[in-house]
């Protein structure tokens, strides 16, 4: 368990049945999801293409749940506050996309949503020493970026404990996300290393016995490896 922040299951709604989305996200809401992630992408940082503010301000509608936007998408700065008035409550963008990331969270913070860094698998945790007394959240991809369903990178894992180090010398009580191929395999190794906030797409979403069997199991593998 984290020292600092609660241990927070964030369902990704890329997994989700987007003909029955409001749905969806009513039954991981009453199953115990503690937040949703909304990935976005342009086609432009990541191959892929998902989807944008609209859908936001209409899951809006559906929880009173944090919605946790993570932008993969090139300039970042010109969407935020679109994405902050459709109810973003964090957002997130790309180290890798931003050459001015200062201004970029600032620019996020005043919007009135928590601030986020996501780090691609490739890019050292030392990038954010700089800028980690601004962030409320850090997003370690797990996975590169652009497809939900692919296979979990554990060499990604050492960064966790290098980026809570960074946050306990600053007293920074930063929550730090793990995001892609977080399974029933891999959660208890995310969160011993140190992460708080579980983003799970394909595991809840498309578990064969439906979404509440998809939380339930990631809660009790967590509790069996006395971390839940
Ligand atoms: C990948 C996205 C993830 C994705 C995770 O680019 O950032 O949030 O939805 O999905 P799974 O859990 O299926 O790997
Ligand atoms: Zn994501």
């Amino acid at each position: 368990m984290s020292f600092y922040n609660k241990l927070m299951l964030a369902p990704s709604l890329l997994a989700a049945d987007f003909t029955r989305l409001g749905e969806q996200v009513q039954e991981a809401a009453a199953a115990g999801a503690d937040m949703f992630h909304v990935d976005i992408m342009d086609g432009r940082f990541v191959p892929n293409i998902s989807m944008g503010p609209l859908v936001v301000q209409a899951v809006r509608r559906v929880t009173t749940l944090p919605l946790d936007v993570h932008l993969m998408i090139v300039e970042p700065e010109r969407y935020i506050p679109a994405f902050a008035a459709a109810g973003a409550s964090s957002i997130s963008v790309h180290l890798e996309a931003c050459p001015h990331l200062h201004r970029t969270l600032q620019m996020i913070r005043d919007e009135g949503c928590r601030a986020g860094v996501a780090i691609n698998p490739h890019s050292p945790a030392l990038l954010l020493h700089e800028v980690i007394g601004m962030l409320d959240i850090i997003n370690v991809m797990t996975v590169n970026p652009g497809f939900g369903g692919q296979v979990f990178l554990p060499e990604t894992m050492s960064k966790i404990a290098q980026l809570r180090a960074m946050a306990g010398d600053r007293h920074m009580p930063v929550d730090i996300e793990v995001d892609g191929g977080i399974n029933q395999e891999t959660v208890a190794s995310a969160v011993q290393a140190g992460a708080n906030v579980l983003v799970i797409g394909t595991a809840i979403f498309q578990h064969p016995q439906g979404i509440a069997a998809g939380i339930r199991d990631i809660r009790s593998t967590l509790d069996a490896s006395l971390i839940g």
